[in-house]
């Protein structure tokens, strides 16, 4: 499985996160205990041991299940699992401010049955952000030894910017919604100075500043149009894009949902990509998938399939 470097860590991490908003959390059919153990045990067994988290997946309920999974077995050691966590989306509200993201974090640590998590990050940025307040929390858990590395969430250049004037950490991650179809932070520049829809900057041009300032890049919903309208992976609505993916699994000894992981792992931001399945055969062929390096032509060729523009 591919491997990046993410700054202050000591070892690479898996290019493929196991996303856990959806298994134990947000779904019709929740996991039990014993489900996301196995679940665990086969992302663990194909060399993926980052898992995302967040508070609000679920209620809670992602973290808790994902924490009696841990617990009820000896064989899965806490040094062995990279632990990420968000916290900051309340219902109906953001908060970052301290007590807020103290008590949050409190909340996650008891849930997950563990003393520390490896990444914390503010899941949504908070209108009514106070960085001198969100330094003086991230201070107070990193001195503790509650958390280790911090990030942020759907954040532009300059809310990066704002809080690390404030803050004694580094910012390491920046989890961003992306996939070959909701790929507005690569159409952006391909389409510069154009008045093309493409050309529109909707995120403060966030991709070449993660790069410029070492951020890594965490990919969400990798093969969703949107959170609302669902999956592009054969839907009718993109034939062109399917055909290409298919044909392009054939050739690589993959899947589509392969394919449409590998476009985004090629993109030379080395960014991670957050799967959601709960399957875990998809699981299975989307971490073997990430060793899939695709040729300039075929990375272009799933753009413009997917209704972007090259001018
Ligand atoms: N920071 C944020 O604001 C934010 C927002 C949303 C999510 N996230 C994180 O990102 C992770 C991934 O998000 P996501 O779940 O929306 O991503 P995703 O991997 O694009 O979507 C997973 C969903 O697609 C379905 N799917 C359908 N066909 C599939 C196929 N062939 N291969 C794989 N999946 C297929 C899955 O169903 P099956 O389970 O049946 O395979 C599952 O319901 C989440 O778990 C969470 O950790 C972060």
């Amino acid at each position: 499985m591919k491997k990046i470097g993410i700054r202050g860590f000591e070892t690479e991490q898996p290019a493929v996160v196991v996303g856990c908003m959806r298994q134990a959390g947000f779904t019709d059919h929740p996991f039990s205990a014993q489900e996301m153990n196995h679940f665990i045990h086969t992302a663990l067994e194909e060399g993926a041991n980052y898992f995302d988290h967040a508070d609000i997946y679920g209620i809670g309920r992602a973290e808790q299940v994902f924490g009696e999974a841990v617990a009820m077995d000896p064989s899965i050691r806490r040094e062995d699992l990279v632990i990420q966590s968000k916290c900051g989306i309340c219902r109906g509200y953001y908060d970052s401010s301290k007590e807020h993201i103290l008590e949050a974090a409190d909340g996650i640590l008891g849930r997950l049955g563990t003393d520390y998590l490896d990444v914390l990050l503010l899941h949504r940025p908070d209108a009514l952000i106070e960085p001198e307040e969100v330094a003086e929390a991230f201070d107070a858990l990193s001195v503790s030894g509650k958390v280790r590395h911090f990030g942020v969430s759907n954040c532009t250049p300059l809310q990066i910017s704002l809080l690390e004037k404030y803050l004694g950490q580094e910012l390491v991650i920046n989890q961003m919604e992306m996939s070959v179809v909701h790929a507005g932070m690569v159409a952006q520049g391909v389409e510069a100075n154009m008045t093309t829809p493409g050309s529109a900057d909707h995120d403060g041009e966030i991709l070449n500043y993660c790069r410029l300032h070492g951020i890594t890049m965490q990919c969400w919903s990798p093969f969703q149009i949107s959170l609302k309208d669902g999956t592009f992976l054969g839907n009718a609505a993109y034939p062109e894009l399917n055909a290409e993916l298919s044909r392009l699994a054939e050739n690589y000894g993959t899947t589509p949902a392969g394919i449409a992981e590998a476009w985004l792992l090629r993109h030379p931001a080395n960014m991670q990509v957050i799967v959601g399945t709960s399957n875990e055969e998809r699981l299975r062929e989307l971490i073997r998938a990430s060793d899939v390096y695709l040729t300039r032509q075929e990375w272009y060729g799933l753009y413009t399939a997917a209704g972007h523009i090259l001018p």
